[in-house]
């Protein structure tokens, strides 16, 4: 897939490494599981500020933070479709104070990047999933097409003009992007960003095209009129974007993907925290507010069978084989 860098997530290896380092060296680490959590935790967001990553993690901290005792601060560490933050957790001090927020670019990253320096089924443990979120077609509102197959007709006639934003190889809206290339038959040229925050930015002020985001980041533009809207990715309508259609239901019904979510910790992180940290998130994921700010936004917290580390492993080993299959060929330069 063709791709040009507009504010491109740069390796921000050294201004990222200090939050993480700082931590460390605020006494975050190394104490007694049973006595965990005894400091504040950092919870790593791989994207932007604003986009949907921050979003869910931003939801669901306060609840958690209540059940630890402690707060959970967000810190976001952009780069490279999140893989720059996933790596850093990784070699983070394995004991309960960084956890990671990531989506199904956990499972695309290792085919669409074959150096990776972290495996995610061998460097990290799953804590349980969190939410699964519909994505949503959407374009400056001053663009020409008005409905999906009129989008697809546009595209293919102005394949080298169009501009279609990204976070990133790696990220789901890159990942939508290639879906929706591939069903369309054509390729553009992508943007990529930080984050569908900075990304969602442009889109308004008409500086790129058209990009595929989750509803946790379009929900309130959709609604304002701020951008134009054309389907929704899952098989079944939104409920709270009933005007949408389904891509399959607009003419593209190889258009399909969600996007799961995750926390992470590192792979030698006590067993006893882990299950400190899942049970504050199965806490979180019943929280009335929770529930009630998710479904403004187009989704729900995961049931709670699959707010558990295997549920997330399980689901994390199958999306790794999928996607392998479906973006084989696809790699980051
Ligand atoms: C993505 O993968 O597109 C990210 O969710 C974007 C973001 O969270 O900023």
């Amino acid at each position: 897939m063709a791709t040009s860098g507009r504010r491109a997530g740069l390796l921000r290896f050294g201004a990222a490494l200090a939050p993480l380092s700082l931590l460390a060296a605020c006494g975050g680490g190394g104490g007694d599981p049973a006595d965990y959590p005894e400091d504040n935790i950092e919870i790593i967001v791989p994207f932007a500020a604003g986009g949907p990553t921050d979003t869910v993690t931003r939801l669901i901290t306060e609840p958690m933070a209540e059940e630890l005792g402690v707060e959970l601060v967000v810190q976001n560490v952009e780069g490279a479709g999140g893989t720059v933050a996933a790596g850093q957790v990784a070699e983070a001090e394995a004991d309960g104070y960084t956890v990671l927020m990531h989506h199904i670019g956990m499972s695309t990253a290792p085919t669409l990047y074959p150096d990776l320096d972290f495996a995610p089924e061998e460097d990290f443990k799953t804590v349980g999933l969190v939410t699964e979120v519909p994505m949503t077609v959407i374009a400056r509102k001053d663009f020409e097409p008005t409905t999906l197959e009129e989008l697809a007709a546009y595209v293919e006639e102005n394949a080298d003009t169009v501009t279609l934003a990204n976070a990133g190889i790696g990220s789901a809206s890159h990942l939508c992007g290639v879906l929706m290339q591939q069903a369309m038959g054509v390729e553009v040229q992508e943007v990529p960003y930080d984050g569908t925050g900075p990304a969602m930015e442009d889109l308004v002020g008409g500086q790129v095209d058209f990009l595929c985001d989750q509803t946790t980041n379009t929900s309130q533009q959709i609604s304002e009129g701020t951008v134009k809207a054309y389907a929704v990715t899952t098989p079944e309508p939104v409920e709270s974007l009933p005007d949408l259609p389904t891509a399959a239901e607009a003419g593209l019904p190889d258009l399909e993907v969600t996007v799961w979510h995750g926390l992470y910790v590192p792979a030698e992180t006590p067993d006893e925290i882990v299950e400190k940290l899942t049970s504050a998130l199965q806490t979180a994921l019943q929280d009335q507010g929770v529930i009630d700010q998710m479904a403004d936004l187009g989704t729900a917290p995961v049931a709670q069978d699959q707010a558990t580390p295997d549920a997330h492993s399980e689901l994390l080993s199958a999306e790794i084989d999928k996607w392998s299959e479906v973006l084989s060929g696809i790699q980051a330069e």
